[in-house]
């Protein structure tokens, strides 16, 4: 069966290279007559993909020494919990940026440990914007501010690093981590989810300064404490074994492929073609500021929504799959990861200005 072009926001397109490589080593890894994933944790084999694994991350981030960095299980949203469990550090409150659907969630759930103080809000906007950062209120007393540096559903992105004096900025990438070049040493805490430009769900890449490893009090859970996870790297309790091994997999891959600064030239070139295709039509639009539109993530309305079942199944005929914006806002929505490839944008947009010709 041909494969098909899978725009989904994630699990999305995995690197074909990768699941070709896995394929075959799927009985035997490497002569150890074994599957990676019938393979112990604290075996040989494994140990050795775990290091890796973790390695490849650390150059392709150029991550500094002075961070951990951590593999662990309940994607960003148990991130969303674990932050303030472990960095508040006896202070009452944190700052929060509310950019769309996902800060929204983080903000949710930290407001279960503390109070949440919004220093700035795009949902007046529908959340097309990007407040500007020099309006931000922030409160040099909290503990740390957080933000999303794309948000999945609503298709906004952050093109710089905020910033936000002294507070430990904590970033919630799960969408557009290794996707660009980024400034960890600039960062208290990077986290995101494995399954958009990683690799599949299952796990979730915790990026933690050295001084806000270890300010958790006795109550919080050990698997929940990122302390107790980095002594035992990661391995507090069964890793996601598999997981590990294919997210080392799609590291290999990225680095075949020039790493994060070639892959950005890459993105930036597959997203401004859509975004030009969808600026110059009458049909198809992008509510979102320019200065702020999401290279992974391409929400997009028809001028008549009616006309949008018709699309998706169009679409799906032309092997154009998953397209349907996220239930709480409808549309359309093109995820083009890293693993996407610049054909399947191409099929995309002939796609779409056929459906304009022909409607
Ligand atoms: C930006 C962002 N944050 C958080 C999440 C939640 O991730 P998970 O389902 O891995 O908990 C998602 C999922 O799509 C996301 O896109």
């Amino acid at each position: 069966m041909a494969r098909i072009y899978n725009f989904s926001a994630g699990p999305s397109t995995m690197p074909e290279a990768v699941l070709l490589k896995a394929q075959q080593e799927m009985l035997d890894w490497q002569g150890s007559g074994m599957s990676v994933m019938e393979m112990s944790h604290r075996g040989k084999h494994f140990m050795a993909i775990a290091e890796a694994m973790k390695n490849d991350l650390i150059e392709l981030l150029a991550i500094p020494a002075n961070y951990k960095v951590l593999f662990l299980q309940g994607g960003a949203t148990a991130q969303f919990a674990m932050i303030p469990q472990n960095i508040l550090n006896g202070k009452t409150s944190a700052c929060y940026v509310n950019t769309g659907a996902w800060s929204t969630s983080a903000i949710k759930e930290a407001g279960k440990y503390c109070q949440v103080k919004t220093v700035a809000s795009s949902e007046d906007s529908k959340f097309t914007a990007i407040p500007a950062v020099e309006q931000w209120l922030i409160d040099p007393d909290a503990a740390y501010l957080h933000y999303t540096s794309n948000e999945t559903i609503h298709g906004v992105e952050f093109n710089d690093v905020p910033a936000v004096g002294e507070l430990p900025l904590v970033c919630d990438m799960s969408s557009n981590i290794l996707s660009r070049p980024v400034d960890v040493s600039r960062y208290g805490i990077i986290y995101a989810g494995t399954q958009k430009n990683m690799g599949p769900s299952g796990v979730t890449v915790v990026i933690v300064r050295d001084d806000l490893v270890g300010l958790a009090p006795k109550s919080v859970p050990s698997v929940f404490n990122y302390e107790q996870q980095a002594k035992s790297d990661s391995m507090l309790n069964t890793p996601a074994t598999y997981n590990w091994y294919l997210l080392g997999l799609v590291l290999q891959w990225l680095k075949g492929e020039g790493g994060v600064a070639a892959i950005e030239q890459r993105n930036i070139h597959k997203a401004n073609k859509l975004y030009q295709a969808i600026d110059q039509s009458s049909l198809y639009s992008n509510p979102v500021s320019k200065d702020c539109r999401s290279r992974m993530n391409i929400p997009f309305v028809l001028a008549d929504a009616s006309l949008d079942k018709e699309f998706l199944s169009l679409a799906a005929q032309n092997g154009l799959t998953t397209l349907a914006g996220h239930r709480s806002v409808g549309g359309m929505r093109a995820s083009i990861y890293n693993a996407m490839p610049e054909a399947g944008v191409d099929a995309l947009i002939a796609f779409m200005a056929e459906f304009e010709r022909t409607h």
